[in-house]
């Protein structure tokens, strides 16, 4: 079974953009491939500040990776990119962590003035990492969301638009392993 991890780059709970990520590990799940989720907060921060490259708390993410050939990375926007939690968190792995991967980038922001981190922060962080198949991302403004007693829901429009870059991430993720 084709294998994807999930990482939330936000440093606080709840979070929006981990909502987004739990609503992907359910579509993977049911498209048949098998999800790994982390959170920046599983990590100890004096590890992430001080950039401990050989913490044993990074041993199972840098062994999962290995694993998988696909990712979801999804972050807030702080300060018009993403978070420094996540880039502290990229920032530990050696610099073809990501070759050869299929990535699906997320973001939600306050504003849409920031809808292009995505293209001009995001990616280029992913592709110094090695990676070369990184999907169109989705960025969902913090006044898209409209919370449920089960989690949230998004416009018609944007939740057609997510389903699509899941799907896409699924057949290019189990292409790859094929
Ligand atoms: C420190 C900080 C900086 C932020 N900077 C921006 C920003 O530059 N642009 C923007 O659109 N939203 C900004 N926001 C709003 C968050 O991106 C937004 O609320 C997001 O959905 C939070 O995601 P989370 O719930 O997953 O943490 C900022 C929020 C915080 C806490």
């Amino acid at each position: 079974m084709s294998k994807i991890l999930l990482i939330s780059g936000s440093p606080t709970s709840p979070s929006r953009s981990a909502l987004l990520l739990d609503y992907a590990a359910s579509y993977l799940k049911k498209h048949g491939l098998e999800v790994t989720s982390i959170s920046v907060r599983d990590f100890p921060a004096e590890d992430l500040i001080q950039a401990k490259y050989d913490s044993p708390a990074f041993t199972g993410f840098k062994e999962k990776l290995t694993e998988v050939s696909g990712l979801v990375v999804a972050t807030p926007i702080y300060k018009a990119s993403y978070t420094g939690s996540l880039k502290a968190l990229l920032d530990i792995l050696p610099q073809t962590a990501l070759r050869g991967k299929a990535i699906l980038p997320l973001a939600t922001g306050g504003s849409p003035a920031h809808l292009l981190a995505i293209d001009y922060a995001i990616k280029p962080l992913l592709a110094v990492l090695g990676a070369s198949d990184i999907q169109q991302g989705v960025y969902v403004v913090d006044s898209q969301f409209e919370y449920t007693e089960t989690g949230f829901t998004l416009d018609p429009e944007l939740q057609k638009r997510f389903d699509e870059s899941l799907e896409r991430l699924a057949i290019t993720v189990k292409a790859l392993d094929r």
